[in-house]
């Protein structure tokens, strides 16, 4: 196991345990399993640690030594959400304050991951950091909260905001709007919604540059992370279909129709129209700047061997 004496040296004060809540999740399970290449690894899931449970949570994190969490863990389905209030509020805020205290008596730093979704969806431009959060559904609001609670407990805590998630540990997205071409002869997707696609591979680099980059100081506050570049939905969608059909996958539909958010009768929450977020915080944090979303897709394909036939 890798372990740099020097580097823990100066960060003295924390164990150097690394704690990932939610590893059973898309980016938790790929975080939990990268971390531990260069870090001692404590992986907590669902049957670990309820979160629904704050004497699961007290008791569980509080019977082990860590430095570091990251609070991957949520009830990320947007309209279950909003039929489930009360259950999103216990988990994806309460929970998180839990955590975040807990781990404050331990001298422990945590990031917890929020989402574009704090976002009412108005602005004509990315969001920065500095824009109030003005959610428009249950979940943004719960995860709003979560933020809140999270930076509350410790002003050294991290909060990243990332959106439209996609990656090689849980099918996502991309598998299902290829899947949907193939079904379907033309499917829809709306053509007024924007935000930017992130990649958890990129992610994980990205989390560990800021909690890890810089032995003297982890990275506090909020920062947006994504990658570069805006689309629609309807854009993100052609672009996977696309690939698959490069790669040789046939009958596929030959487009993605636009339609409009609101004639989504399926959802039940709002969403946010523009949720595009810009992320020179981070690259000046970093020094990284994060590639486009297409050039991550195609990474994400070749990679991952998805839609190749
Ligand atoms: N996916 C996106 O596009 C997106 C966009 C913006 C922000 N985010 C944020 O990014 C983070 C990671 O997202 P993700 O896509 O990796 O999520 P995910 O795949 O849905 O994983 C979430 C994990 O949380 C676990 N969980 C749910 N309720 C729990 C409870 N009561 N106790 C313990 N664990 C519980 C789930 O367990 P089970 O597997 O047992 O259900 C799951 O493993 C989340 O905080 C989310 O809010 C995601």
């Amino acid at each position: 196991m890798w372990f740099d004496e020097n580097y823990h040296r100066a960060v003295g004060v924390r164990d150097s345990s690394v704690v990932v809540v939610g590893s059973g999740g898309r980016l938790g399970s790929l975080l939990a399993g990268q971390l531990s290449k260069r870090h001692r690894v404590i992986a907590l899931d669902r049957s670990d640690l309820d979160l629904a449970d704050e004497d699961s949570i007290r008791r569980v994190l509080g019977a082990i030594d860590y430095g570091w969490l990251f609070l991957t863990a949520a009830l990320t389905d947007v309209d279950y959400c909003e039929t489930h209030p009360r259950e999103a509020y216990v988990i994806n805020a309460e929970a998180a304050g839990i955590v975040a205290e807990v781990s404050a008596e331990k001298n422990a730093h945590v990031t917890y991951l929020s989402t574009d979704m704090v976002f009412d969806g108005s602005n004509a431009v990315p969001y920065r950091e500095t824009d109030p959060p003005l959610p428009i559904c249950v979940y943004g609001h719960t995860k709003h909260d979560g933020e809140r609670r999270v930076l509350a407990a410790s002003e050294g805590n991290l909060v990243t905001r990332v959106s439209w998630l996609f990656g090689p540990s849980r099918p996502g997205f991309p598998e299902w709007i290829v899947r949907q071409a193939a079904l379907c002869e033309c499917p829809a997707l709306p053509e007024d919604k924007f935000a930017r696609p992130t990649y958890t591979i990129d992610l994980v680099e990205w989390l560990e540059s800021l909690v890890f980059g810089n032995a003297d100081a982890p990275a506090s506050g909020v920062v947006h992370l994504c990658n570069a570049g805006t689309c629609s939905w309807q854009e993100w969608g052609e672009a996977c279909v696309d690939l698959a059909r490069m790669n040789g996958m046939a009958n596929l539909a030959d487009k993605i129709r636009g339609i409009t958010l609101a004639e989504v009768e399926a959802f039940v929450a709002s969403r946010p129209l523009n949720s595009a977020m810009y992320t020179g915080k981070f690259s000046k944090l970093t020094g990284i700047r994060p590639r486009p979303w297409s050039e991550a897709l195609r990474h994400f394909v070749i990679q991952s061997g998805q839609f190749m036939v």
